[in-house]
């Protein structure tokens, strides 16, 4: 059964674009946003600026019951050692309770009365958002991930090193992702799965576009 608000699920491993493809579609459809991966992330900043450790159960609930407070817009959120920090609170069963409700409140009462929500993360498709109208599961090789985040990272700065620590970053963060116990990072079923090895992000938006397009007009027939 289609919902009332549309929700778009987009899941994928990190870096495979589907933030960047997440806002464009909000902005064409003018829907409300939630990278959740932001919210793991600002949960993981908060443990080491208070000297926790992101594996420890009782450090990251309290980390992730200050969730209200924590600032979404901190430029640190960005970068790949916080993404690694991210990963591993996202291992535990409840934060990742205490998370669920903040999301699907946001996919049900999208804010800013917006007619519909997009959400992308690891189990928006398969955990959060079951019933999501569109689910479309983002990948690329991790090689081509890599680069992408080192030149997001380090521009034309950046050396070999650089590359090899960020490919190394992320092929660590895939592995936890996607092995963890509680809502591995998986493809939904009935999720569109597009690789974004060899295409740019123009191509992947009008392939998004065209799936929702149908998708969404179909659902809002009487
Ligand atoms: O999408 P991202 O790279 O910003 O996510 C950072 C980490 O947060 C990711 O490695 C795993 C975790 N995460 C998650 O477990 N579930 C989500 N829905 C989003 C992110």
């Amino acid at each position: 059964m289609p919902s009332l608000i549309p929700v778009i699920a987009i899941d994928g491993p990190a870096a495979s674009g589907k933030g960047t493809l997440a806002r464009r579609l909000a902005r064409h459809f003018d829907f409300a946003y939630l990278d959740t991966g932001a919210l793991y992330r600002a949960v993981g900043l908060q443990v080491m600026r208070t000297g926790g450790d992101t594996e420890n159960q009782q450090d990251a609930v309290k980390a992730a019951q200050q969730l209200a407070d924590l600032d979404l817009t901190d430029p640190e959120l960005k970068s790949e050692s916080t993404g690694g920090l991210a990963s591993k609170v996202a291992t535990i069963q409840a934060v990742r309770d205490i998370l669920l409700k903040f999301q699907q409140n946001f996919a049900q009462n999208p804010p800013g009365d917006k007619g519909g929500a997009i959400l992308d993360g690891r189990d928006i498709g398969t955990i959060i958002c079951p019933d999501a109208d569109v689910k479309i599961f983002i990948t690329a090789s991790v090689e081509t991930r890599a680069k992408r985040r080192f030149i997001e990272e380090f521009g034309p700065a950046g050396n070999d090193e650089d590359y090899t620590a960020i490919l190394n970053e992320l092929t660590t963060r895939d592995k936890r992702d996607m092995n963890r116990a509680s809502s591995p990072l998986k493809a939904a079923e009935n999720a569109h799965l597009l690789d974004t090895t060899n295409s740019d992000i123009e191509t992947v938006f009008e392939q998004a576009l065209q799936l929702i397009s149908d998708k969404i007009t179909t659902a809002s027939l009487p």
